[in-house]
């Protein structure tokens, strides 16, 4: 197999660069030379996505079986639309890296591929979109699915989409486990999201990239949700942080509306609570019948820690500093908390 990964330097690229070298394929990466390092045995050839003349430039270093998309989390469907119509003749196949944030459902309802999938033009520029009052839709979730019809149109059958949920492991620069992890090698007491027993499905990085290289040589068509099939309980989350930091954490479980009336931000001061029904609830059978196989997440938090421990942050990245409550504020409200009982 020859493909081609945009992106392809960091985090979910590189981890999907990393399993297709591994399985002996040939490997073009396509990216400016500004985030991480080019991965040792792929053919590196850089430029920007956004401009026509880097990708007419690239077409000629074509064909390919298979396109990857890792890199367009923040591009406009018209700047996705310009690399598909670049590429459409020098791919047989585009594999494109999506998000259960297209879902105008998400994060309220149970969702299925079969979903309503929000409205955006396929040129639609930077501006189009508008996030919701409670955070639903969000601007991203527009733009992610004007970046899918604008695949489709130069793709046809030939496109694929995958649609994950959260992704954690080794690597990541957002800082959602990263800051867990922290919090629970400072131990003592930790605020913790009730109930214990919600259950939440992210999924691994590398276990992503095993779909998304598995899907590169298939002959499916459509999108795939990809989330964790199983998932684990928050309980069990926060215990596997603790165990893995080997601190005396201790668990203070709080309820929702405590915590809100508090003023702990959902899905940034506290990663990964949200309160929104829907929001760990995505059906993945489509993905486990085509063969989405996940680790266990206690091995995900045991190795990011370690990865941690070893490399610390990859990349500056402005998300990172979203996440994460600050050491006062939680030690006040578990203050007023305890004075309050
Ligand atoms: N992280 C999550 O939890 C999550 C969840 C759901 C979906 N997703 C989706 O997963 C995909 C991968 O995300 P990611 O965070 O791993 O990567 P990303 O931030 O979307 O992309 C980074 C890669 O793209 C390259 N790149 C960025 N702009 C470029 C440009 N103009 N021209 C050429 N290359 C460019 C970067 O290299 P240079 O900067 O060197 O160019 C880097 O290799 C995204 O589509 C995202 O929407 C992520």
């Amino acid at each position: 197999m020859r493909i081609l990964v945009m992106g392809g330097t960091w985090f979910l690229g590189k981890s999907i660069v990393e399993e297709a070298l591994q399985r002996g394929w040939d490997v073009t990466t396509f990216n400016r030379g500004r985030s991480g390092q080019d991965v040792p045995g792929v053919r590196a050839l850089h430029g920007d996505r956004t401009e026509e003349a880097d990708l007419n430039r690239l077409a000629a270093q074509g064909p390919w079986d298979t396109v990857i998309d890792t890199s367009s989390s923040e591009l406009p469907p018209r700047d996705v639309r310009l690399a598909a119509q670049a590429l459409r003749d020098a791919a047989s196949r585009w594999v494109h890296v999506s998000t259960v944030s297209v879902y105008a459902g998400w994060p309220h309802q149970t969702l299925t591929e079969a979903s309503e999938v929000l409205e955006c033009p396929s040129d639609a520029d930077a501006s189009f979109g508008y996030t919701g009052a409670d955070g639903s839709p969000t601007k991203y979730g527009f733009q992610k699915a004007g970046g899918e019809r604008a695949v489709t149109e130069a793709f046809g059958e030939r496109a694929v989409f995958l649609r994950p949920g959260v992704i954690l492991g080794p690597g990541e620069y957002v800082g959602r486990l990263p800051w867990w992890l922290s919090r629970a090698s400072r131990g003592g007491s930790v605020l913790a999201p009730a109930p214990a027993d919600r259950r939440i499905q992210p999924v691994d990085v590398r276990d992503v990239a095993a779909f998304a290289v598995d899907q590169a040589a298939a002959s499916s068509a459509g999108a795939f949700n990809v989330a964790h099939p199983e998932g684990m309980s928050f309980g069990d989350f926060l215990a596997a942080c603790l165990a893995v930091t080997e601190t005396d954490g201790r668990p203070v479980w709080v309820e929702p509306d405590v915590l809100v009336e508090h003023g702990v931000r959902q899905w940034t001061e506290l990663p990964l609570w949200r309160t929104h029904a829907g929001v760990w609830s995505v059906d993945v059978g489509r993905a486990v019948a085509a063969g989405l196989r996940c680790r266990p997440l206690i091995e995900t938090i045991a190795d990011t820690w370690a990865w941690l421990r070893a490399d610390g942050r990859p990349v500056d990245h402005p998300r990172w500093a979203e996440h994460g409550l600050a050491a006062e504020k939680e030690a006040k409200i578990l203050a007023a908390l305890a004075s309050d009982s």
